[in-house]
């Protein structure tokens, strides 16, 4: 199967980039993920480059543990501004990226959210987006009154219900409401406001909001993770997926699924775009990309390094760094993982250190080291085979690796007519190439006109 069009591509911009080492990199500032001036030079780097969207991932709060002990005072993936906060700024200098935000379903408010992203889509002319997540830590939970993470059902019933109340909420004001009129003292149409009155199980809220309409009608819903329930909420609402896959076949097979899941919706399968992450190591040649890698790989502390072993392998520190991976017992936090790397250590004689050096390289996602050629050939295939719309791109560092993508593979795309070389439109969602939102009550009141 071979199709035509052109992908999407989105930029994940997380701290100093997705490896753990990327702050110490020496091009990489590492005061810079508290400074917006160094997301917003990123952010514009992406915009020349005709990117679709910025996507900011979140936790609330340190998720990660000190684990072996001195691991955590090295993480750098520890501290960060607020995504919501940080987009606001970028969305003053930038002026056709989409600008996409995660905001917790279980440590937040409806009409908090509602709100946000809607003062976010006036400010940016039309490209907010909102990635919805439920969280999944204790440590997060620990911020907000809880022992424990909420159960799984119980969170993804909130967060469908969240969903439902945010989207209810954005439809408050149908499109010409405000119309302002000095003359006659009118500031908007009453016929045109919708007061939500939601009541269900787990919130009650009134409305209406008091965003007035927004410039894409509503902000872009982007879904991220694999499991069910989350692919329940993608099919019926998201416009964007945000996925991880490590080979063509499950790829293929995760994106007919969420197409299948918005079909049962009655929507077309191209109102879902589906972007799986991947991070690049790209040289002009290959040892060129290679070294690129390897320069990272050295970066690693150790005890970072074993830090990201320890739910999988438990406390290695006792172990040679440069011996065999040894098999996980019992106690591990999650065995089933344990057990595959270290069936993969086995299979491929790898060290405790080069273990961790290959988790590191992606931050645990899919990781490409070739040349520009070569890469734009394995998105070409994924792009063409129904394996995706368009990829998330998660850079080693930041702003390097975006740079070394930006200048050796999007040309390389745009050569072979796979990426736009202008932005078709003003908005992300006329850019994602998505039929223009209509309102809910606009669509009741023109069908109902109709059959008058
Ligand atoms: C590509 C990708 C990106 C994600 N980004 C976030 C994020 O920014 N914040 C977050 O709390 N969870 C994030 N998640 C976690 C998911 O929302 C979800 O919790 C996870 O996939 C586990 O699924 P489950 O909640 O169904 O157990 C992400 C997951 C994936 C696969």
């Amino acid at each position: 199967m071979t199709r035509l069009g052109q992908m999407r591509l989105g930029l994940s911009m997380r701290y100093h980039g997705y490896h753990l080492a990327g702050w110490r990199h020496p091009d990489v500032p590492a005061a810079g993920t508290l400074d917006y001036r160094y997301f917003l030079d990123t952010a514009q780097m992406a915009e020349r480059a005709k990117f679709d969207m910025v996507f900011l991932a979140d936790g609330i709060g340190m998720r990660v543990r000190d684990e072996p002990e001195g691991s955590l005072c090295r993480s750098a993936q520890t501290i960060d501004l607020e995504p919501l906060t940080l987009l606001s700024a970028i969305a003053a200098n930038t002026h056709h990226i989409g600008l996409v935000a995660t905001a917790s379903t279980t440590y937040n408010e409806p009409f908090h959210v509602a709100r946000k992203y809607a003062s976010l889509d006036h400010i940016s002319g039309g490209r907010a987006g909102w990635n919805i997540v439920t969280s999944w830590s204790d440590e997060e939970a620990r911020n907000f009154g809880r022992e424990k993470h909420l159960d799984y059902e119980t969170r993804y019933e909130r967060a469908a219900e969240f969903v439902q109340v945010v989207t209810g909420l954005w439809d408050s004001f149908e499109d010409g409401a405000l119309v302002r009129d000095k003359e006659t003292g009118l500031y908007f149409d009453p016929a045109k406001l919708h007061v939500l009155n939601h009541r269900g199980k787990h919130f009650s809220v009134r409305g209406p909001l008091s965003s007035g309409p927004t410039p894409q009608g509503r902000p872009i819903l982007v879904q991220a993770g694999a499991a069910e329930q989350g692919q329940a909420i993608a099919g019926a609402y998201a416009d964007v997926v945000y996925s991880m896959a490590f080979d063509l076949v499950s790829a293929q097979k995760y994106y007919a699924s969420v197409k299948e899941k918005a079909a049962r919706h009655g929507r077309s399968p191209d109102a879902v775009k589906v972007l799986p992450g991947f991070t690049p190591y790209v040289g002009r040649t290959e040892a060129e990309a290679r070294a690129k890698y390897d320069e990272m790989r050295r970066l690693i502390h150790p005890k970072v390094g074993l830090a990201v072993l320890y739910n999988y392998l438990g406390d290695l520190s006792d172990y040679p760094i440069d011996g065999p991976v040894p098999e996980p017992d019992g106690n591990v936090r999650i065995r089933s993982i344990g057990k595959g790397l270290f069936e993969m250590s086995q299979r491929d004689k790898m060290s405790i250190r080069s273990l961790y050096e290959f988790m590191m390289a992606g931050n645990g996602g899919r990781v490409l080291v070739d040349t520009p050629g070569q890469i734009a050939d394995d998105m070409q295939v994924w792009f063409e085979a129904g394996g995706a719309d368009g990829f998330n791109i998660c850079p080693s560092h930041l702003p390097g690796g975006l740079q070394d993508f930006v200048e050796l593979v999007v040309p390389e795309l745009q050569r072979r007519g796979l990426f736009r070389t202008e932005y078709e439109g003003f908005t992300l969602r006329e850019n994602l190439g998505l039929t223009p939102y209509v309102n809910r009550h606009q669509t009741l009141a023109s069908s109902s006109q109709a059959a008058e």
